[in-house]
């Protein structure tokens, strides 16, 4: 573990210590610099020293807070018990919990390696698991803290050729609400943090990207600004963008079959699509409009214009995939069925190491940058593994 002290000769900020994983680039390097930006003191985790070091540096110039770096791999099996002990060895408290680091695969399930599953698992769910378990026991006994997991709005809906993914964000979405309730009145928190698509390594020319509209697709650091803030207020649940929270209000309430074929027929024919080109044109990304809360009052009229959101939204991926037919025509034909005009009425949402902490060399680090190719499919890329700072 290594330090950088903040501007102010290291004096600590007295707001506490938020530990971030998956600091070293897109949304975790977000979240770290708006909980520096608010005064927190950092410990930055993720297997990327150098992109580690570089952060620390610049939080502890840029607003006088004490970042820490560690270089650990948390898909080795041991690695949350490890930076645990690393920080009690050290006396270092942890105020703020931020299970952000995650990782996805695209693909037919078949197809992806169980090995690729299993790592998915051990990162997105087993870390996130172990990690919470082990720090909230201080955090209750000091009546104060907060854990942050981000999940994703994948939570809310199955998406064929992602499976795994939005099953282990339901995990998270789900535990994060259980513990939630189970907290209350403790002074700690647990807050789910959903983002849409963002604009980071982990989703650059992946095949959602291409039929997901432009305007939909948030930066990290509008993410980060809004999941931070609701995370010290303590806010249970944190979906970030109108549209996005239109869609996981609007999924559910449709019936669940009409909400897995919208998920596949958006994956499936996104991965049918030619493979993009290297000039191929930049995600346009549009500035967010700061947008009012919602208050108790305004709840009824705010779930009609999320539907209304959601009916135009959805109509938008339809025709992003098939610009000749109507919609209703694409989902009947998915489902087998003749068109539909009428949804039916509201459902609620249904069930459905020790070795691991690393010194600086950076020897034996295994990082993919792009799409993996799996066999037996010629020309099209079956899965890939997006984990880049
Ligand atoms: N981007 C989106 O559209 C989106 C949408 C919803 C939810 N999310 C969620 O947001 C979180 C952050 O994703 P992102 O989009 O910011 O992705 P990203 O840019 O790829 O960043 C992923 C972070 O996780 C770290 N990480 C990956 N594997 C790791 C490992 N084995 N050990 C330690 N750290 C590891 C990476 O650091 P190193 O490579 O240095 O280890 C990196 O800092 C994830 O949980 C993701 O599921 C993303």
């Amino acid at each position: 573990m290594s330090e950088r002290k903040g501007a102010a000769g290291g004096a600590n900020s007295g707001k506490g210590r938020a530990l971030v994983t998956g600091a070293s680039g897109g949304i975790g390097r977000e979240l770290a610099r708006a909980f520096a930006s608010r005064g927190y003191d950092l410990i930055l985790a993720a297997r990327n020293e150098e992109a580690l070091a570089a952060l620390a540096q610049e939080l502890g110039a840029a607003h006088a807070v004490r970042a820490k770096t560690m270089a650990v791999d948390i898909s080795v099996p041991g690695a949350a018990e490890a930076i645990f002990e690393a920080l009690e060895r050290a006396g270092v408290a942890v105020e703020i919990l931020v299970n952000n680091a995650g990782i996805i695969f695209e693909g037919d399930f078949a197809s992806i390696a169980l090995e690729n599953h299993l790592r998915l698992l051990q990162i997105n769910v087993v870390a996130l698991t172990s990690l919470t378990h082990l720090f909230l026991p201080a955090m209750i006994a000091r009546g104060g803290g907060r854990i942050l997991n981000v999940a994703s709005i994948a939570a809310f809906m199955p998406i064929p050729r992602l499976a795994t993914y939005p099953a282990a964000k339901a995990y998270v979405l789900s535990l994060t609400e259980s513990l939630s309730q189970e907290l209350s009145g403790t002074g700690v928190t647990a807050t789910a943090l959903c983002p849409g698509l963002t604009d980071t390594a982990m989703v650059r020319g992946s095949h959602m990207a291409k039929v997901v509209p432009a305007p939909m697709i948030m930066s990290p650091k509008e993410v980060a600004e809004l999941g931070c803030t609701a995370c010290l207020k303590g806010e249970t649940i944190c979906v970030p963008g109108l549209a996005n929270r239109a869609l996981t209000s609007g999924v559910q309430l449709l019936p669940r079959a009409l909400v897995r074929s919208i998920g596949g027929m958006a994956t499936i024919a996104a991965a049918a699509r030619p493979a993009p080109v290297a000039a191929h044109k930049p995600i346009e990304l549009v500035e967010a409009k700061a947008e009012p809360q919602t208050s108790q009052v305004e709840k009824g009229s705010a779930l009609t214009r999320n539907i209304e959101a959601l009916s135009v939204t959805t109509e938008a991926l339809l025709r992003r995939l098939d610009g000749t037919r109507a919609p209703a025509a694409i989902v009947a034909e998915t489902q087998g069925s003749r068109p539909k005009t009428k949804v039916r009425s509201a459902t609620s949402r249904r069930p459905g190491a020790k070795g691991a902490l690393r010194k600086a060399s950076g020897a034996g680090r295994a990082r993919s940058t792009g799409f993996a190719q799996a066999p037996g499919k010629a020309g099209m890329p079956a899965h890939a593994e997006r984990q880049l700072s």
